[in-house]
């Protein structure tokens, strides 16, 4: 139970190894998520550390993202199967939750790993061949976790900076919305 805690947006990688990082286990998970009629609207495109691919999507991505990103092994690109004119909301939360998926089985398996969405659509679209009715949703950084001491100043003081949530009335009511909402 403890993953679901211990999951975080890490920004200490190491891109060591970043061959033999398998992620077999982290897309079986994603696969395994619940989704509206279960229509497993995924569509999940790795690239790895290494490739020219990669560094496609490292220059699609945001400078500030960079700097972290540069180090992980693998990045996996969530995108929709291609919409028409689907309920597009549904079809993004269920790309949603196979992503959490997937954070919860590479927490789980010690492997650091960092949700974003600063990127391009357009070129991540064009690196990536990715057809112009599918939408991307989020990218996925993984890797093996770094030596905190190893990291520019800037991402230590976020490596070491205390994860927050609000009170759980801001968020939480029973019976009609909350008083703190
Ligand atoms: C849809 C989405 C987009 C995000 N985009 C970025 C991003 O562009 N850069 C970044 O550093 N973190 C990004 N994050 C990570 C959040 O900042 C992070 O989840 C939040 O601060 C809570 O921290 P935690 O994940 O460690 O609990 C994103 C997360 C989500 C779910």
């Amino acid at each position: 139970m403890n993953t679901f805690y211990n999951r975080k947006s890490s920004v200490n990688f190491s891109n060591t190894d970043c061959e033999s990082l398998s992620i077999d286990a982290v897309v079986d998970a994603a696969m395994w998520a619940p989704s509206s009629r279960n229509r497993q609207p995924w569509r999940m495109i790795a690239v790895r550390n290494g490739s020219e691919i990669f560094r496609k999507i490292l220059n699609a991505s945001s400078e500030s993202n960079q700097v972290w990103l540069k180090n992980s092994c693998v990045i996996i690109v969530f995108c929709t199967f291609e919409i028409d004119d689907m309920n597009v909301n549904k079809i993004f939360l269920d790309v949603g939750l196979a992503a959490q998926n997937a954070m919860l089985m590479a927490t789980e398996n010690g492997l650091a790993n960092h949700p974003y969405g600063g990127w391009k659509e357009d070129q991540v679209k064009e690196a990536l061949n990715i057809p112009e009715k599918s939408k991307v949703v989020l990218l996925l950084a993984i890797g093996t976790e770094g030596d905190p001491d190893q990291l520019p100043d800037e991402l230590y003081v976020k490596h070491n900076k205390v994860r927050e949530r609000d009170s759980i009335q801001a968020h939480f009511a029973w019976d009609e919305w909350g008083e703190h909402f």
